[in-house]
């Protein structure tokens, strides 16, 4: 019979390592600035995913040593209110990241919003100004995911230089922020996307992987280069069985005697990204107070 568990890439496991080294960063910015680093998670509306997110980031960042602060309004709170609650986080000298969880309701504007947070707090690295400096290289707050799956990468290759990179999806979260870190690792990047004719003639070259479309079981094993890595962004919600399931974008049991190594899900890439923001939490708690802070996240 054959094992697949030695190419299954511990999410779980490697974001308790990250997060044991982001406790004692925590507590050493604690030392530093007589008080803890703290996070302020604000949650609009009864959406149950979004809900479950928040309740795991904030558990995650009380275990650790983070201070946490949740706001929640209902769904029909006005723009000018989320607006203001912004305005008095970003002046609190003691908050050092604000998180709006997204989707927000249609009628806030999330481009507006994300806009208001002070650069210098936005932990999920989606402000245009830590967008545009991830882009020219210069590294601010990076968005939680593509810091997850690159951190992944490195633990699992080392150096990526050299190597093809292949990413499915072309959103700001994922797709974009991926590319641009992947490009700094000096691997060649192709980002592709619904609308991109014949995928497998550009997945076949990709000696990394990187699926972030949104489609269950999306990739097959005719799109997989013998030998490569894995990562599956994708969570899916779909009904099996008359079972509720998540899985990724990737058909697991169909590529993995392809694959040297895969992300499973759940398990794989979602711990990271939570691993992720309280390390952004900390790196900001540190910027904040002038303190030099080491990005130990890069290292292989
Ligand atoms: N909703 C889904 N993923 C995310 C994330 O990474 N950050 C925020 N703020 N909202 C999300």
């Amino acid at each position: 019979m054959f094992n697949s568990s030695s190419k299954i890439i511990d999410g779980i496991q490697h974001s308790k390592n990250l997060l044991h080294r982001v406790k004692t960063l925590a507590s050493v910015s604690e030392d530093f600035n007589k008080r803890k680093p703290c996070i302020a998670v604000i949650l609009v509306g009864e959406n149950s995913a979004s809900e479950i997110y928040v309740k795991n980031k904030i558990k995650t960042a009380n275990n650790i040593g983070i201070k946490s602060i949740k706001i929640s309004y209902p769904s029909s709170v006005l723009e000018n209110d989320l607006l203001s609650q912004i305005k008095k986080l970003n002046d609190q000298n003691e908050v050092d990241g604000i998180l709006v969880q997204l989707p927000l309701p249609n009628h806030i504007s999330e481009e507006k919003i994300v806009l208001s947070i002070d650069p210098s707090k936005d932990v999920d690295g989606f402000h245009p100004i830590n967008f545009g400096n991830l882009f020219l290289g210069n590294y601010t707050m990076l968005p939680c995911t593509p810091l997850g799956c690159l951190h992944l990468l490195k633990k699992e290759l080392g150096s990526l230089s050299g190597l093809n990179a292949v990413i499915v999806g072309r959103s700001n979260i994922v797709g974009k922020p991926m590319q641009s870190l992947l490009l700094k690792e000096n691997c060649t990047t192709i980002i592709t996307h619904s609308k991109t004719i014949n995928l497998s003639e550009f997945t076949l070259k990709a000696d990394i992987l990187i699926s972030a479309i949104g489609k269950p079981k999306f990739i097959k094993k005719n799109h997989i280069k013998p030998g490569s890595v894995v990562i599956d962004v994708g969570i899916n919600r779909i009904k099996l069985d008359n079972k509720n399931k998540i899985v990724g974008d990737v058909d697991f049991e169909d590529v993995i005697e392809k694959v040297k190594s895969i992300t499973p899900v759940p398990g794989g890439v979602g711990p990271m990204t939570i691993a992720c923001l309280m390390y952004n939490t900390v790196k900001a708690s540190y910027l904040r107070n002038n303190n030099k802070f080491k990005e130990v996240i890069f290292d292989e």
